[in-house]
């Protein structure tokens, strides 16, 4: 499925934007399950003890965390914020994977009643969970956090434990003083490199790494964490520097060296997808408001801003299209290109650098494959967070509203 946009009239999304200060998310929630459903199979052809944990800080929209629990997905949780957002939805404890690099006391108490697997990330969290279990009656379930020396293009990732400062021999022994911790498997995740092969490399690392502590009959888990790319465009597919993977990509890059080393009834695979499953699943409308020229460039200034949909600045172009106000004759339209620029005071906020199509004051723009991390780090910075609505069978339906000023103020004192 692509996530092209022409579904929708100007005469449809011009009244939902009207409500909602210019700009509005709309959720494509059946190409969410169908990217679930894909992923499933690619992994599934080699490999059948296969699980997915759903990376709920990527989009926590509850609809989309409903459909990852009825499609059979751990709900792969970093805070105490987004576990509790689980418990609410109906996870039980034993389906949610708490990760992240900090726990409160609290929050690893409820992990441990619940059931749920706690991956540490440091050796003073896994002191943390040793001196808390002492009052613990029953079994704690948890993972470590591996942080893989696998030379990131240069980088180095500041989570997990790392091989080579001795600080993942260090976390074993801390958890081999307590006879009520279960260590279960091990976990890493980085999205410094996004390539099939790279994952690879951390499978082979982590079978050798729980070869030498869980011995023959290795692990229960083995978790690679999340970073794969999913379904895109081709206009979007066309500005990476090498071409992006696909699911099936992945599957064999993974799966081979854990069938080579367990045959297909190994440990229990998980991967903990964020960005995969979701680039396409949101688009982001918003309208011309004006369009101007400063020098010898063009712009057109909108009632969208970058914020909503680019949690780190980057330069790739989000596919847009522009659905042409049926009020501006075409010889009235601003011929290519302009710099599609946002509502806000700041010099950067510049969603599209270039924008071919022909523009004016009045047009729709629909900015596709923003579903990750858009939603979710979308601040009220000068106008409150867009609404979200989805768009099903030329239905449309609020999953979130607008939040108005009156509710915006409510958590303030004054
Ligand atoms: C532990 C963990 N798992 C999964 C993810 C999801 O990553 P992505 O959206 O790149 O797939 C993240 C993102 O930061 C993460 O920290």
């Amino acid at each position: 499925m692509t996530d092209s946009s022409a579904q929708y009239s100007w005469m449809e999304l011009s009244p939902l934007l009207e409500q909602s200060e210019g700009a509005a998310f709309i959720a494509h929630t059946e190409r969410f399950r169908s990217n679930i459903e894909a992923l499933k199979q690619a992994f599934e052809k080699h490999y059948s003890n296969f699980s997915i944990g759903y990376s709920y800080k990527t989009n926590h929209l509850p609809e989309l965390c409903k459909i990852a629990h009825q499609e059979g997905l751990y709900a792969e949780v970093v805070s105490g914020s987004e576990y509790s957002i689980a418990k609410t939805l109906g996870v039980t404890g034993d389906r949610i994977l708490f990760n992240g690099p900090t726990k409160s006391n609290d929050e690893l108490r409820a992990a441990f009643v619940n059931q749920s697997l706690v991956n540490i990330d440091s050796v003073s969290e896994a002191r943390q969970v040793a001196r808390l279990t002492e009052e613990f009656g029953g079994d704690v379930r948890v993972g470590l956090r591996c942080n893989l020396d696998l030379n990131w293009k240069d980088r180095i990732s500041r989570f997990g434990l790392s091989e080579e400062s001795g600080e993942l021999q260090l976390a074993l022994e801390v958890l081999g003083s307590r006879n009520n911790i279960v260590l279960e498997g091990l976990h890493c995740h980085t999205s410094f490199d996004r390539s099939a092969a790279s994952y690879s490399r951390r499978i082979v690392r982590l079978i050798e790494i729980s070869d030498q502590i869980f011995g023959g009959n290795g692990p229960r888990f083995l978790d690679v964490g999340g970073g794969l790319c999913g379904p895109m465009s081709d206009e979007l597919r066309n500005q990476f520097f090498t071409p992006p993977p696909t699911f099936d990509d992945y599957a064999a890059a993974i799966c081979t060296p854990l069938i080579e080393r367990y045959g297909s009834a190994g440990p229990e695979l998980i991967v903990e997808p964020g960005v995969g499953l979701l680039g396409n699943v949101f688009e982001y409308a918003y309208c011309v408001e004006h369009v101007k020229k400063t020098g010898s460039d063009w712009f057109a200034v909108t009632s969208g801003a970058s914020h909503h949909i680019k949690i780190v600045p980057n330069d790739f172009n989000l596919p847009t299209t522009c659905l042409r106000s049926p009020d501006v004759p075409d010889d009235e339209r601003r011929m290519a290109p302009v710099d599609i620029a946002g509502y806000t005071c700041l010099e950067h906020d510049i969603i599209y650098h270039g924008f071919e199509q022909p523009v004016a004051k009045g047009d729709i723009l629909i900015t596709s494959s923003v579903g990750a991390y858009s939603m979710v780090s979308s601040p009220d910075f000068i106008r409150t967070s867009p609404p979200v609505y989805e768009y099903r069978s030329g239905e449309w339906r609020t999953l979130r509203g607008k939040l108005s000023i009156r509710d915006y103020l409510k958590n303030f004192s004054w």
